[in-house]
């Protein structure tokens, strides 16, 4: 396992649409290792293989002190409407006020290309949202009604 560079605001690369995962090889399992070792050193509650440079529709998140790993993610439905503020480990100096569904539901792959469904709610259905944007090109910032400080005020 290794520690990946985390690709920042500016590099193109964020903007680009992420690709859906065809094989479920051992490289792909060294690239969902090595993303769940990053985001262990960081703390971050997400990191999508943009972040890393890898665009593929891969996406790990913080689960009861694990990592759920997320591969081509689809959703399936979502309810409600909730505010509240998110920070990126792309973005760095502040975080944002977002609007998003109260709840997500959707199905993935795991790393063994098994189809799976999930559902999620509140802050937890948000760090998901935040994740699948990532693989659209999509940053928080770009949708944050009003810009916080890093405590979130
Ligand atoms: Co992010």
């Amino acid at each position: 396992m290794a520690i990946r560079n985390i690709v920042k605001m500016g590099d193109s690369v964020l903007r680009k649409k992420s690709k859906p995962v065809e094989v479920f090889d051992e490289k792909l399992w060294q690239l969902l290792d090595d993303m769940k070792q990053t985001l262990n050193r960081v703390q971050g509650l997400g990191l999508s293989a943009v972040q890393v440079g890898v665009l593929k529709q891969v996406v790990i998140v913080e689960y009861e002190e694990q990592f759920l790993e997320i591969i081509n993610p689809k959703i399936l439905a979502t309810s409600g409407k909730c505010y509240d503020n998110e920070g990126c480990l792309s973005v760095e100096g502040f975080r944002g006020i977002v609007e998003r569904p109260e709840t997500i539901d959707f199905e993935y792959f795991d790393r063994h290309g098994k189809k799976k469904t999930f559902h999620a709610e509140g802050y937890f259905a948000r760090v998901f949202f935040h994740e699948f944007d990532h693989l659209d090109g999509i940053l928080f910032c770009d949708k944050m009604i009003r810009r916080v400080n890093n405590r979130g005020e």
